[in-house]
C-alpha cells in the first residue's frame, strides 16, 4: 500500500460521531441555551454561506441496523403535520438570519425523505426558496430509499431542482437482507437510477455498509461489482 493512502486510511481510522447531524451530538452539551443557539444564528455575516439539512424520521420499514433518528409507520398521514411544522421551523430559523447569506447546501436526510407525498416535499422546498438565496451552484440533495420512491416523487425531485441523490443500497446479498430485514434487488436500485438519470439528475452517491450480519469478504466483493454495475 502507498504512503499516501495509508497514511489517509490511518489519519480517518478513528472514532467519529454520527455524520448525520450537524453540529454533531457532542456538541450539544446541556449548558447551551436557546439563546446561545439565537446568538449563533444572528451572528452570521453579510456573504456567509449556509448549508441546510432538514430531516424527515419516517420509514415504512425496520433495517435491523439502523442508527438513524427515525420512526417506523406506514400511516402516510404523519408526514402531513410534520410538513406544516418543519415548514414553522424555517421561518423560525429564516427570521433570526442575516439576509445576506446565501446557502449553497441544501440536503434532506432521514429517516427517508421519500415517506413525504411529492406535494409536501414542494411546500417544504418552495418555503425554502422564498425565505433564502441560493447561489447559483449550490448542491442540493435528497436521500432516498428506492424501494419506497414512486415515479411521482422522483419527478418531483427533478422538477424542484434537486441535483444529488443518495440512495441507500446496504447490501444486495439476499442471504445478508434478510438477516438485516431490508430487501431490495439490484434490479431495483437499478430501475430507480434510470428513471432520475431519464430526468436529467446527474450525481448519485450509494450508501454501502460494511459489518452487517452474514457478510464475507467474498459476498462484499460482489456488492462492489453490483454498485459498480448500477452506476455504470
Ligand atoms: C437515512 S438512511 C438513507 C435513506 C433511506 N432511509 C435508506 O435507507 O435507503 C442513511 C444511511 O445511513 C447509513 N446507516 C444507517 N444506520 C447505520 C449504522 N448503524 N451504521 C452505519 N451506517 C448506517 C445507511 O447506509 C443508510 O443508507
Ligand atoms: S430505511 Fe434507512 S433510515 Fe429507515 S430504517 Fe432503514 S436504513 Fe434506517
Amino acid at each position: 500500500m502507498n504512503t499516501e493512502l495509508f497514511n489517509l486510511l490511518k489519519k480517518y481510522d478513528v472514532a467519529g460521531p454520527r455524520y448525520t447531524s450537524y453540529p454533531t451530538a457532542p456538541a450539544w452539551t446541556a449548558d447551551v441555551t436557546e439563546v446561545d443557539y439565537k446568538n449563533s444564528l444572528a451572528a452570521l455575516e453579510d456573504g456567509d454561506l449556509l448549508s441546510l439539512y432538514l430531516h424527515i424520521p419516517f420509514c415504512e420499514n425496520l433495517c435491523h441496523f439502523c442508527g438513524c433518528m427515525k420512526m417506523i409507520t406506514t400511516k402516510h398521514e404523519v408526514s402531513a403535520e410534520y410538513t406544516l411544522e418543519i415548514i414553522k421551523e424555517i421561518e423560525r430559523v429564516a427570521a433570526l438570519l442575516n439576509p445576506n447569506t446565501q446557502v449553497n447546501q441544501l440536503h434532506f436526510g432521514g429517516g427517508s425523505p421519500n415517506f413525504l407525498q411529492p406535494q409536501e416535499l414542494k411546500k417544504i422546498v418552495d418555503t425554502i426558496r422564498s425565505l433564502f438565496k441560493f447561489t447559483e451552484d449550490a448542491e442540493i440533495a435528497i436521500e432516498m430509499h428506492p424501494r419506497t420512491s414512486t415515479k411521482e416523487f422522483c419527478d418531483m425531485v427533478a422538477r424542484l431542482g434537486f441535483n444529488r441523490i443518495s440512495l441507500g443500497l446496504q447490501d444486495l446479498d439476499p442471504k445478508v437482507q434478510k438477516l438485516i430485514n431490508r430487501h431490495q434487488t439490484f434490479e431495483m436500485t437499478r430501475d430507480m437510477v434510470e428513471l432520475l438519470r431519464n430526468l436529467g439528475l446527474k450525481s448519485f452517491n450509494f450508501d454501502l455498509i460494511y459489518g452487517l450480519p452474514g457478510q464475507s469478504l467474498e459476498t462484499w466483493k460482489k456488492d462492489i461489482g453490483s454498485s459498480h454495475r448500477t452506476t455504470s
